[in-house]
């Protein structure tokens, strides 16, 4: 087989250097990917932008990546559902506390998956389109379905007769949001939420039944008023800041439980290095005021405001349910659609720099993916 090759940051703050890499083994449930298709995810560009601030477990040199798909070179003990040479879509979540952040993280040519965290891809869909799922899917979930998050009824996912409750989802044009409208209208909610105007109609062909302009002043109210006496279920804020008018919603309508993915200020605005600085202390002081806030403006009200760990399925039943049960199924039927579009940012994973930076900048209902060529055989 041939050699591993991965994009490391040797420090905290730095940038990612390409070189060579352990080839990762297989543990007992796990599969050995040979990666076609990365992509980005905020996650990554905050690690880089926080130093050891948040993950403070990882170990320098250190490699990121969650979003993978790829070809199946080698099976764990005891993984059945999966075979050599399979096309697949994987979560890697090697950056996780506990787990192999070198072996287990996604950008690098060969990675170790856990097969729990994997499905199978219809010949339909190119790695590069699949690579957009899996963390934000995989948030997506947990914001909705696990119990501590919103805890909706994921039991018929797919097969869900139509309910009368609504589930608002803040930021549906999001890589998160665009996943959560799906999984919600899978499981029979009705769905309102938000996106810039252009983003509108694709929302809809999501399934959201209504869609609003959070760049309105008047967005929160206005969907108030869209739910009217309706139950809502649940309140899922995605996007920094989005918690405040999603709190505003809860407090007037039946809702008692938000879950937030985002924090409410943005990790990019301090310096990418070592040390305080003005932009660095009043970064956590706006993060520790406003979270603050938020508690006790949601407690008052008898609403759980709560902190989504996309990652938290990983060892719930909402894991299998959505990557065993519900994928592979809705993939191949057509009725989950890869969100957000694929946008190739580049090919090889020295392209992986540069598609974070322009993350940093911000993107708008497309996911960032490098293509990564497939290895040449052995002699
Ligand atoms: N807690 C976790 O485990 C976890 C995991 C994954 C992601 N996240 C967080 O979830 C958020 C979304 O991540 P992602 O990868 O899905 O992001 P993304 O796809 O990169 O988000 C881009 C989208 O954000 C939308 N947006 C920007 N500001 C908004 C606002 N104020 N209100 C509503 N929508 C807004 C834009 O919509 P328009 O184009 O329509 O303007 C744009 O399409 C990030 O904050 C990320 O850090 C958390």
């Amino acid at each position: 087989m041939s050699d591993n090759t991965a994009a490391w940051i040797d420090s905290p703050y730095a940038d990612v250097i390409i070189r060579e890499a352990p080839m990762p083994k297989p543990g007992p449930g796990q599969l050995l990917l040979e990666v076609r298709a990365v992509a980005v995810n905020p996650l990554d560009a905050i690690i880089q932008s926080n130093g050891t601030v948040m993950y403070g477990w990882l170990q320098y040199p250190v490699i990121l990546g969650e979003d993978v798909a790829g070809v199946v070179v080698e099976t764990g003990a005891g993984v059945n559902e999966f075979a050599i040479g399979d096309r697949v879509v994987a979560y890697a979540i090697g950056l996780e506390k506990g787990r192999d952040a070198v072996a287990e993280s996604g950008f690098q040519a060969y990675v170790a998956v856990d097969a729990s965290l994997a499905a199978i891809l219809p010949a339909t869909i190119a790695f590069e389109d699949a690579a957009v799922l899996p963390l934000a899917l995989s948030t997506a979930a947990a914001g909705l379905f696990e119990k501590d998050q919103l805890g909706l009824d994921y039991s018929r996912l797919g097969n869900a007769a139509h309910r009368a409750e609504v589930v608002v989802v803040w930021g549906g044009a999001t890589a998160v949001g665009g996943n959560a409208i799906q999984l919600a209208r899978a499981a029979g909610y009705r769905v309102i939420t938000t996106a810039s105007a252009k983003n509108h109609d694709q929302m809809r062909r999501l399934g959201a039944e209504g869609v609003f302009d959070y760049h309105d002043p008047e967005a929160a109210n206005q969907i108030i008023e869209e739910i009217g006496g309706s139950v809502v279920a649940g309140v899922l804020a995605v996007a920094v800041g989005s918690a405040e008018p999603c709190l505003r919603i809860a407090r007037a309508t039946s809702a008692t439980k938000i879950a937030m993915a985002s924090p409410p200020v943005s990790f990019y605005e301090q310096p990418r290095r070592r040390g305080l600085s003005l932009a660095r202390i009043r970064l956590f002081m706006k993060l520790g005021t406003r979270t603050a806030l938020l508690q006790l403006r949601s407690r008052a009200r008898g609403i759980k405001a709560s902190f989504i760990w996309g990652s938290a399925i990983a060892t719930s039943p909402v894991g299998p349910a959505i990557w065993g049960a519900y994928l592979p199924t809705a993939l191949e039927s057509g009725s989950h659609r890869p969100y957000p579009q694929a946008h190739i940012a580049g090919h090889g994973l020295p392209a992986i720099q540069d598609a974070i930076n322009t993350l940093r900048r911000g993107v708008s209902a497309q996911k960032l993916v490098i293509a990564l060529a497939q290895a040449p055989l052995d002699s």
